[in-house]
């Protein structure tokens, strides 16, 4: 049992195989969290409901006196904490009820304990994959006064080392109340001596990883976009101030949602840290009327003793069995060629055809056709909404094009923006209403395009049945979905005024409903997503595609940021990475680092020359050879590009440890400098044959004197992989 009801102490206890969590129902019904941390075999730790400083004259339970002190919800590490009622840190719920005021108090009310995980209806969440992996508690809350009922849920898979957090909210009085704020999930800390890790970006330079100390006040990140988009990711990381990959406590949480979120970390008067995380408050509401409920996004809970490198190995095996679903997520995927950065608009078949037939002989074994395909779009400014096929450049349509290019012997992909419209398209002039807009107030576009309003069932159909006719009537192996702007002036025309705000929940929810079908009707199909590069890469996502494109940057030196920082949480399967045509790397490096992901080619196959050729034939050798290992492994990160000027380097070591794969890149030329790298995750007791240099070491020696690199090429942006065999 991981989840146990200890009625001596009324706590409850979850444990992972690599961390305890404890909450005590306390007087009066309040729900405390005492403890989350490494494992522990204690049901109770003592003083733990009160902290003592008092910030100024906060109010104190009228009941509650027995401590010596007045319980004043304030200085009370609360589980999920309430608005207006005592405790004034950041508040997770916050409902206007019938008289207009939003006092909102959680009390005990119960709680079930099962085996198993259930779904939320209409979202994506993980899942567990054979009964008694997971164990479930519904915890259940109640506000005294008005009566709105939450369910608190925790599930755990034990022996993964995650925990999974989530909220359900319903309204079983009998008058009507509106949410105005609803986070997935609260914890209360007893220190701030921590770093907060969270990632950044924008367009190009998605999800650096910045790592800065806990100070008083509010700090975090968030989105307000409509989309989880490519300015901060859903993921937040606590780590001990001497953590490293290596050593020391760290709790991840990562928020399975594609919309607007908001992850905080607040310090407060006591030297405490509060995280929240959720679905952002801004532009948010829910009304429900009696009877209604609403469900608000998991978040996925990670704690280790062992470093941030152990944080996102555990992260990456969860995603890889519990989140990822579907053929696609055991079947070895198609290695692509993609033609945007070969051709751009400028394309018709036959130079697809063309594209085809050397691809083929590189070993290449999918075709991807990107944007400019259908309507008139000859550029970005027209079309999108308007899925119908250009017989200007794909003369007869999609079939005869399918067909060539699958008698050259590749599969065949395509790339859909569905969720988006132009202002000079068929659609757009059928359907002005359609697109996201407030009534009475002009639409700003972006790249020439305005936002479809798919939180509308009728604008999902007919979107919809666009798709069914391309996909249903053609042989199309993979899709690529695009996302390619934010949203502004957020409104639906169908919403009545006490609706407007729900508009980008409902949104979200109208993204999942299309995703889910496709990804439904279409099994076969093999799915990445995509939003300007990586502007929409979240685990919300990944439920319904295994892989997204992590970014249009296909610099190989600059992509290694991109890439560390996306391994935060996201697995190597899951992240879409190509080798382009661009100059700044020889084919070598820009294959070197993008092995490191999905695998794939960007680039006119025509153009190359016959020492590209021969490079490339030996890197679609070595995507095969291993695959498995990279998608699969664990992943270490040896040298981070933010903290070495000169160089990167990191290994995937398979689960039973018999192989790795080292690589090495130059981001700055070293000039005869001695380097010695400590490898990781090796078993130190076996021998191991490292096949590039014929020499063969012990994993312990390997990992503890390091492998003393004499002879490898140091130039500026060359890069250097060692592939390691149990002997
Ligand atoms: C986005 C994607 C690119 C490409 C273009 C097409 O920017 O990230 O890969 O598909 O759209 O317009």
């Amino acid at each position: 049992m991981s989840i146990t009801f200890h009625p001596e102490h009324n706590t409850l206890k979850l444990d992972t195989s690599r961390s305890s969590y404890i909450l005590k129902i306390y007087e009066q019904g309040y729900i405390l969290n005492i403890y989350y941390g490494a494992p522990l075999p204690d049901a109770y730790i003592p003083k733990r409901e009160q902290r003592y400083p008092n910030a100024s004259f906060s109010p104190s339970d009228p009941i509650i006196g027995e401590m010596g002190h007045r319980f004043r919800p304030d200085t009370t590490p609360l589980e999920y904490s309430g608005n207006g009622a005592g405790d004034f840190r950041q508040p997770c719920l916050a409902v206007r009820n019938a008289n207009g005021d939003t006092v909102t108090d959680l009390r005990y009310d119960g709680h079930k304990i099962y085996s198993g995980k259930p779904g939320i209806p209409g979202q994506p969440s993980t899942y567990e994959n054979t009964p008694g992996e997971a164990e479930t508690l519904e915890l259940y809350a109640k506000d005294p006064t008005t009566g709105i009922r939450v369910t608190l849920y925790y599930t755990v898979f034990e022996s993964a080392g995650v925990m999974t957090r989530r909220v359900r909210v319903e309204n079983t009085t009998d008058a009507a109340c509106d949410i105005e704020r609803v986070f997935s999930m609260c914890m209360d800390l007893p220190t701030m001596e921590y770093d907060m890790i969270s990632l950044w970006g924008r367009h190009n330079h998605e999800r650096y990883t910045q790592r800065v100390a806990l100070h008083h006040g509010v700090q975090g990140v968030e989105s307000r976009r409509g989309v989880s988009g490519h300015c901060y990711n859903p993921f937040m990381a606590l780590a001990e101030k001497t953590a490293t990959e290596e050593n020391g406590w760290v709790y991840g949480f990562n928020l399975v949602y594609s919309g607007n979120f908001s992850a905080l970390a607040e310090c407060d008067f006591n030297g405490c840290t509060r995280v929240t995380m959720g679905i952002n408050p801004v532009d948010f509401g829910w009304h429900l009327d009696p009877g209604e409920f609403f469900d608000a996004p998991e978040v996925v809970m990670v704690f280790t003793d062992a470093g941030i490198g152990e944080m996102s190995r555990i992260y990456h095996r969860f995603y890889n069995s519990n989140l990822i679903r579907g053929r696609w997520k055991t079947e070895k995927r198609p290695l692509l060629i993609n033609s945007w950065e070969a051709a751009y608009f400028d394309f018709d078949s036959d130079k697809l055809v063309a594209f085809a037939k050397e691809a083929k002989r590189l070993g290449i074994e999918m075709l991807v056709m990107d944007d400019g395909w259908f309507g008139v779009r000859n550029r970005d400014n027209c079309s999108l909404g308007d899925w119908y096929v250009n017989e200007d450049k794909l003369p007869g349509g999609l079939t005869p094009l399918i067909e060539r290019v699958n008698a050259e012997g590749l599969k065949f992909g395509i790339w859909f923006e569905p969720e988006m419209i132009s202002p000079d398209s068929d659609l757009f002039r059928a359907h002005p209403d359609w697109h996201v807009h407030v009534e009475g107030r002009p639409s700003m576009p972006a790249r020439w395009q305005y936002v479809l309003d798919v939180s509308r069932e009728d604008v999902r159909e007919n979107i919809w049945q666009q798709l069914y006719a391309i996909l249903a009537n053609n042989k199309i192996d993979y899709v690529k979905w695009d996302f390619n702007r934010n949203i502004s002036e957020a409104g639906s025309a169908l919403l009545p005024p006490e609706r407007k705000k729900e508009f980008f929940h409902r949104f979200i929810l109208g993204t999942y409903d299309l995703m889910n079908r496709l990804a439904t009707t279409f099994p076969d199909i093999l799915f990445e997503n995509c939003s300007g590069g990586g502007g929409r890469f979240d685990p919300a996502m990944l439920a319904y595609s295994p892989q997204i494109w992590a970014s249009d940057n296909t610099d190989p030196i600059e992509r290694l940021d991109i890439q560390f920082g996306t391994s935060m949480c996201y697995p190597a399967s899951t992240m879409g990475a190509h080798v382009s045509a661009n100059r700044r790397a020889g084919y070598v490096t820009k294959g070197n680092v993008a092995m490191w992901g999905t695998f794939g080619y960007e680039l006119d196959p025509v153009k190359l020359t016959d020492e590209e050729r021969e490079i490339i034939r030996g890197q679609v050798a070595d995507y095969h050879r291993w695959y498995d290992l990279i998608h699969y492994g664990d992943l270490y990160r040896l040298i981070s590009p933010a903290e070495n000027e000169r160089r990167a380097a990191w290994m995937f070591v398979s689960p039973d440890k018999s192989e790795a794969l080292f690589t090495l890149v130059t981001t700055r030329s070293v000039f005869r400098l001695p380097l010695i790298i400590k490898f990781r995750g090796l078993d130190p007791d076996a021998m191991y044959h490292i096949t590039e240099t014929d020499e063969t070491l012990s994993g312990a020696a390997l990992m503890n004197a390091g492998y003393w690199f004499i002879d490898v090429p140091m130039a500026d942006k060359e890069s250097y992989t060692l592939h390691l065999e149990r002997a």
